[in-house]
């Protein structure tokens, strides 16, 4: 199964979803494609999910870092993926900038393929929460939203540093079980 994860807002948490859903996964093996090398360079220290090329990836599940812009490149990937997971960060100029990964999605005729994953989701919600998921309902009715979403938790922001944990472990497990990632 090729899960890629993309938005080309920066800092969205791409990176942090990739590593997550790894440490979680069996068989699993990460691609890196963003030349910030955000998985490439924490593998040294970590030792974790240390990245490999599309030749050397053959497990089951293979999940792909994508950097913070969009364009043909990274349509090609679309093109294959079984899954584009795409955090957003409930915000307004995150709002604004899903747009641009969505219509890659659709150029290449994968709308059906994208899922938005509501990410460092702060509670209690405020206005903007509210506000924001309203619009990307009513814009973006072709890309579902998962109903799990991902809070703004330690476990997450230390993924650099230990592999994921607590409330954010319970998260990722809810996600993979609700987006049926375990074949
Ligand atoms: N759910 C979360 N809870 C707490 N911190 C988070 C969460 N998601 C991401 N972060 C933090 O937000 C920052 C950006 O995350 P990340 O590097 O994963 O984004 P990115 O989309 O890969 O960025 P880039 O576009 O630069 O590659 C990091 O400091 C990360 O620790
Ligand atoms: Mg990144």
């Amino acid at each position: 199964m090729k899960i890629v994860v993309a938005n080309s807002k920066g800092g969205s948490g791409k990176s942090t979803l990739v590593l997550a859903l790894a440490d979680m996964l069996p068989y699993v093996q990460v691609i890196d494609l963003d030349t910030q090398g955000t998985i490439t360079v924490g593998a040294c220290y970590t030792k974790r999910h240390l990245p490999v090329s599309e030749e050397e990836a053959t497990a089951k599940y293979i999940i792909y870092d994508t950097p913070p812009y969009h364009g043909e490149e990274l349509r090609s990937y679309f093109d294959t993926a079984d899954l584009v997971l795409i955090p957003v960060k409930v915000s307004y100029p995150d709002l604004l900038a899903v747009k641009a990964v969505v219509d890659d999605l659709r150029a290449v005729k994968m709308a059906n393929k994208g899922v938005i994953v509501y990410n460092e989701v702060r509670k209690p919600h405020n206005k903007t929460y509210h506000e924001v998921k309203a619009l990307l309902s009513s814009n973006y009715k072709d890309i579902k939203k998962a109903t799990t979403e991902l809070s703004n938790l330690v476990g997450f922001a230390r993924i650099l540093a230990e592999a994921v944990h607590g409330q954010a472990k319970q998260e990722i497990l809810s996600l993979i079980k609700e987006l049926n990632i375990l074949l």
